[in-house]
């Protein structure tokens, strides 16, 4: 590789930085920069950071060299997106990798759909998608268009009357802190769609992806065989 400027007096014990080179894609825009907009190692790396590593070094310097904004992120991923939510259709802006959870509450704001472990674990974030219980935390938004997403907030009439299933529930004191209630509601709301008439066992084993840290099992289990009973 041949160095493109002169090399600098090297202090013994000093940091030894690499001189750049033009067959380094990194070098070489750094050169370009240098060359054309007296703008130094240091800003250079300090906006790559800001940017986040997602931002390809060939789009950053694009942009800084001709003054442009950066290409949008997400490789011609439209953001700007319909979803039909609770029979409504939404529009709204959609980063390529957000989740359905992050669009539901901070972009809809239906917060009563709750994000406990983020990961897929405590049922907390269950939404309904085509009336299947799905954890909103682990499905990207983008891949939902075009389905219908039910969450809690969409269950009681427009009268304002509960569904059965958050009736019972409150009938039999399924709720104790209630961070878990959404999550619990629109599993059983799945179950009982898909099976009207299940056994404790079944429905046990349905509600076995909703974890509730005050031990409200049992109660849960009341309330879906107390709404089954009385559908
Ligand atoms: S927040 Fe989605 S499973 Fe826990
Ligand atoms: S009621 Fe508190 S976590 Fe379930």
């Amino acid at each position: 590789m041949t160095d493109v400027r002169p090399a600098g007096v090297d202090l013994p014990g000093a940091a030894v930085h690499p001189r750049p080179h033009a067959d380094d894609p990194f070098d070489a825009a750094l050169l370009m920069l240098e060359g054309r907009r007296n703008v130094s190692r240091r800003e250079f790396i300090k906006g790559v950071i800001a940017s986040g590593v997602a931002v390809s070094g060939a789009t950053y310097f694009g942009a800084a060299c001709t003054g442009l904004a950066p290409a949008p992120l997400g490789g011609g991923v439209e953001r700007l997106i319909s979803l039909n939510v609770n029979g409504q259709v939404r529009r709204v802006d959609v980063l390529p990798g957000e989740t359905l959870a992050m669009t539901l509450r901070y972009k809809l704001g239906l917060t009563g759909t709750k994000l406990g472990c983020d990961r897929g674990e405590c049922g907390a974030c269950t939404v309904l998608i085509d009336d299947v219980a799905q954890y909103s935390c682990s499905t990207l938004t983008h891949r939902v268009r075009g389905q219908e997403i039910t969450t809690v907030e969409g269950l009681e009439t427009p009268s304002g009357e509960l569904h059965p299933v958050q009736q019972a529930f409150i009938d039999e004191l399924g709720p104790q802190c209630g961070f878990c209630t959404p999550g619990q509601v629109m599993s059983a709301v799945a179950l009982l769609k898909a099976n009207p008439d299940p056994t404790r066992e079944e429905a046990r084993a349905a509600m076995a992806g909703n974890l509730c840290r005050c031990g409200a099992y049992d109660h849960y289990l009341n309330g879906i065989m107390r709404a089954a009973r009385e559908a």
